[in-house]
């Protein structure tokens, strides 16, 4: 199934009276677009390559920074230079260690970072192994990349690769300090087809600071009965977007415990828009970066003419 947004019909870049659009922010590649809520809280939705957008932020300018990447070999995104379709594992990690990099440098040093992330099962001939192996938004044997070379890792067909913690690894022997490994139960997806395992029903979201002092408001997790497995519906109001949105709540909760009061929120692969809808409506300001036009356009209509 195409996306059933089409950009193109709905809005030139300029459309809206109370937004401003920027075709070449910080002089590259870059479409920027900025508005303000009726409660006075600010907003930039950032076309372009997240690495490339992260590099023009100045340092040190968001409290909290809650995002979930494209998974690797599952989702395609239909955009050049999306992330997620690299060759090996270890390309992959590289790319999100990059962008994470950046994320570090932009977040405040007492800022908090949410990352959620999902494994791949390998299979050994070019395809991913998912959860929906029929869904027609999955490229499945478009590549033919990789048959029994493993990855780069001499893994075996079936095998589940175990992304979310290599990347997290990586990033926590680099500068993050990973503060806690959550499992997101993901209640009430869809289940996998498949018979000869387990069915995968968590993902992970790792937290991550920069210091050893951070925001942090227990309140809500104690309000909940909930620490570090958190029993969240899986499934999110339909957008017509092929985004794979998180729920709202998801991202309430990072935001509760993670970003104090009228704080600033960043999502780089912002997608739908999830992240800075919530965080608005929260109270704080929000930045948001994807690839894809349509994704950033569907976002810029919503807060322009909902105004929150
Ligand atoms: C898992 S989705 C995010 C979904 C989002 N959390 C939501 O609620 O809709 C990942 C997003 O990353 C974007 N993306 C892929 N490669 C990118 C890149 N290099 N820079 C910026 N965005 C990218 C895709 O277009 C996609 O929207």
């Amino acid at each position: 199934m195409e996306s059933n947004y089409n950009a193109s019909s709905l809005m030139l870049p300029n459309l809206f009276s109370n937004v401003s659009y920027h075709p070449k922010f910080a002089d590259k590649d870059i479409q920027m677009w900025e508005g303000k809520t009726l409660s006075e809280l600010s907003w930039r939705v950032f076309c372009g390559d997240a690495l490339e957008v992260l590099k023009a932020l100045p340092k040190e300018s968001f409290n909290c920074v809650v995002t979930s990447p494209p998974y690797f070999w599952l989702r395609d995104y239909k955009v050049e230079g999306q992330i997620g379709w690299e060759d090996s594992v270890e390309e992959y990690v590289n790319a999100l260690v990059q962008i994470m990099d950046e994320i570090y440098r932009v977040l405040l040093p007492d800022g908090t970072l949410f990352l959620n992330i999902g494994d791949t099962y390998y299979s050994g001939k070019g395809e991913s192994q998912g959860v929906d192996k029929k869904s027609p938004k999955r490229r499945f044997g478009l590549r033919a990349v990789d048959k029994g070379g493993g990855l780069g890792l001499k893994l075996r067909p079936k095998t589940a690769i175990g992304i979310p913690w290599r990347v997290a690894i990586e990033m926590s022997q680099q500068k993050w300090i990973l503060r806690s490994s959550i499992i997101w139960n993901r209640q009430f997806s869809l289940p996998e087809s498949v018979k000869d395992r387990p069915r995968r029903t968590y993902e992970n979201i790792f937290m991550f600071t920069k210091g050893r002092k951070y925001f942090f408001n227990r309140e809500p997790l104690e309000r909940d009965g909930e620490e570090d497995i958190w029993n969240i519906p899986a499934r999110t109001e339909p957008n017509g977007l092929d985004t794979a949105p998180f729920p709202d709540l998801l991202v309430q909760r990072c935001l509760e415990i993670g970003c104090p009061e009228n704080g600033s929120v960043l999502d780089p692969f912002v997608g739908s828009g999830t992240t800075m809808r919530v965080a608005l409506n929260a109270g704080h300001s929000a930045v948001g970066i994807d690839l894809n036009q349509t994704f950033c356009q569907y976002i810029v209509k919503r807060l322009a003419e909902e105004r929150l």
